[in-house]
Order: C-alpha cells, then structure tokens, then sequence
C-alpha cells in the first residue's frame, strides 16, 4: 500500500508525468529530456531520479551517455496508471518534438556514415596502410590511363607502368606529371613479351587487364619472370558474367574468369598459393571483382648434409 501511494505521489506532478510518458515512447539522455519538456537540467534528473527509485525507469549507459527507458510493461501491475499518463492530451507538443528529435538522430547517423565512415576514407586507409609496405619495385601490367599507376606510385620506390595503347599512356604520363610523381617508368610493350629483366621486381598488379588478352596463361608466364623470389602477384579481374557487348565495345577477350580456374592457371605460372579475396557485388554493376594473390617461391633450401661417414683418409684408431 505504501509503495502504491509513494507512486501515486510522485505521478502527481504534471513535469514528471511528462518525462514518464516521454520515456516510454523512446530512450532518450537527459540532455535529450530536458530538450523537450523544456525545464533545468537539475529539476530533470531529479525527476528522473525519483522515476527511477520508483523503479518505473531504468537507467543504461551507451557511448558516454546515460539513458532513461521505461521498465515497466503492460503485464505490470500499474500499466493501468502508465497508459493514462500516455493517453492524457498532448498539451506541450512535447511528443510531436520526440518526432523531430528522433528524425534529427537517424539523419546524423545517415550523414555522419555518408561523410565520414571507411567508404569515405578509403583512399586516406589505403595510404596509411601503404606507408607501412617496404620501398617495393612494382609493374603495372596494362595500366590504362594511369589510374592505378599514380596511386601505387605514391608509396612504391618505383613503377613500370605497361600498356599497349600509346594515347592512354600518354594520358597516364600525363597525369603523373601533374601529380609531380618522378618514380614512374612508362613502357609501351606487349604484355605477352616484355624487354624486361627477369626476377628484378616485387610486386606485379593486373588490374582488369587479363580480361583483354587472350593468351592470359602468357602473361601470368610474364608477370611471374618479373619476380624476385619471394615477389608477389596480384591479379584483380571479373567473375564469369554474360555481357557479350563488353567484346565489340570494350575489346575483352574473356567474359571473365573462375577464380579457381585463375588459381590453377597462377599456379602453372609457377606462383605459389594464390589466394583468393571475393568482394561484395555490387548492386548498380553486372560485374563482379576479385583478387587473387600469389607468391614466386624463394630459392629451395640446399638439401640436408648427409650423415658424416669416417673417410677412408682419416688414420685409424690403433
Ligand atoms: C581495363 S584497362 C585497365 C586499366 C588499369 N589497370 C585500371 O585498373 O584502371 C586494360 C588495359 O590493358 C591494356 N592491354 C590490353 N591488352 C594488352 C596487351 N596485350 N599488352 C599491353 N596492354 C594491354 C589495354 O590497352 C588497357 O589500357
């Protein structure tokens, strides 16, 4: 009976009647209480103090915030009395102004992952892993406009930027140039045939570039030649897919490739454990990307020495 008037009492007062309802709807911090029923943060906590020795809210704590839910349910034996303080006339506006600050919480989530989560910091991730790789000697297998090249170039000591289309170099010449990136050598070469010497480079990138050559087998050949032992290959290319167009307008040569099959044929190369990264599809595109991976073997260990034998020079025992 006491416990009863003790509510009954503290449900007296209209501000705490506010809150109550107001805590019910969401969960909400005491910033955020005293936003909407527009009284000192001092009057709120105490009001919520008193909700909550009531046992009528709970308290949680979340990123630095502490905040209020309502803990009692429809089954409790005093809803009756909750479903009046929820049901009585909105006379303050406070519940229309929960709408807007409920509103005003999911677009700083929506925003806040548009500006500043990974997929805008992408390419700030990506130098700051990349400052931590070794000056490496990489090649650009068919590297187009230069797209790629100037990003590797950023970090590599240098690269060896390949096409065969003299227009797209020069773009990605150009392109450099503006960037005032010097550690670029731009060749005009085939792929298939390179006048490059053999196990000088660590690293050899294939991005969307196999695709557009039939003999892929050769240039995995090729891009295996490159490599010092220990040397890596990374082949970024598309799924299997049907868009036959891509032949006429693009000029590929596969409608992509199994990555399994892609493996065996790094493998072949003489590229050990290819191994394989799936990216997510997505959604606005008909292509699926992947990469693979592979290492050129370091040099065999020398055989174990065989077992000493006495040699028959050695002075025997008297
Ligand atoms: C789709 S682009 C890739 C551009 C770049 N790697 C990227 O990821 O942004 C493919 C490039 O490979 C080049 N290419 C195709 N076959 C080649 C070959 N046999 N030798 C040299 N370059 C070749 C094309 O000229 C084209 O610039």
């Amino acid at each position: 009976m006491l416990e009863l008037t003790e509510t009954f009492k503290a449900l007296g007062d209209p501000t705490r009647l506010r809150i109550l309802r107001l805590v019910g709807e969401a969960r909400l911090n005491v910033s955020e209480v005293v936003s909407l029923v527009g009284v000192a943060q001092s009057s709120v906590s105490h009001h919520l103090t008193k909700l909550k020795a009531l046992e009528l809210i709970r308290e949680e704590r979340q990123g630095g915030f502490t905040y209020y839910s309502l803990m009692v349910d429809e089954k409790a034996p005093l809803w009756p009395l909750i479903r009046l303080a929820k049901d009585a006339p909105d006379e303050h506006g406070d519940l229309a102004r929960l709408t807007e600050l409920l509103q005003r919480r999911e677009d700083a989530l929506t925003l806040n992952e548009k500006l500043l989560e990974p997929g805008q910091s992408w390419r700030l991730w990506a130098s700051a892993l990349a400052s931590l790789l070794p000056p490496l000697d990489v090649v650009d297998f068919g590297c187009g406009t230069g797209v790629l090249t100037v990003e590797l170039a950023r970090w590599a000591r240098h690269v060896t930027a390949i096409d065969h289309n003299p227009a797209a170099l020069d773009k990605a010449r150009a392109e450099a140039g503006r960037l005032g990136l010097r550690n670029i050598t731009f060749l005009e070469a085939d792929l298939k045939a390179l006048p490059l010497e053999s196990g000088a480079q660590d690293l050899v990138v294939l991005s969307q570039s196999l695709h557009h050559v039939g003999a892929s087998d050769r240039v995995l050949a090729e891009g295996a030649r490159l490599l010092r032992p220990g040397g890596r290959m990374v082949v970024l290319e598309l799924m299997p897919h049907d868009e036959q167009w891509v032949r006429s307008r693009l000029g590929h040569q596969h409608l992509g490739f199994e990555p399994a099959a892609l493996q065996n044929a790094m493998r072949a190369a003489g590229l050990e454990t290819p191994t394989l990264v799936a990216a997510p599809r997505d959604a606005a595109s008909p292509f699926k990307a992947f990469l693979l991976t592979g290492t050129r073997p370091l040099a065999p260990a020398l055989p174990p020495p065989a077992p000493l034998r006495p040699s028959p020079l050695a002075p025997r025992a008297p």
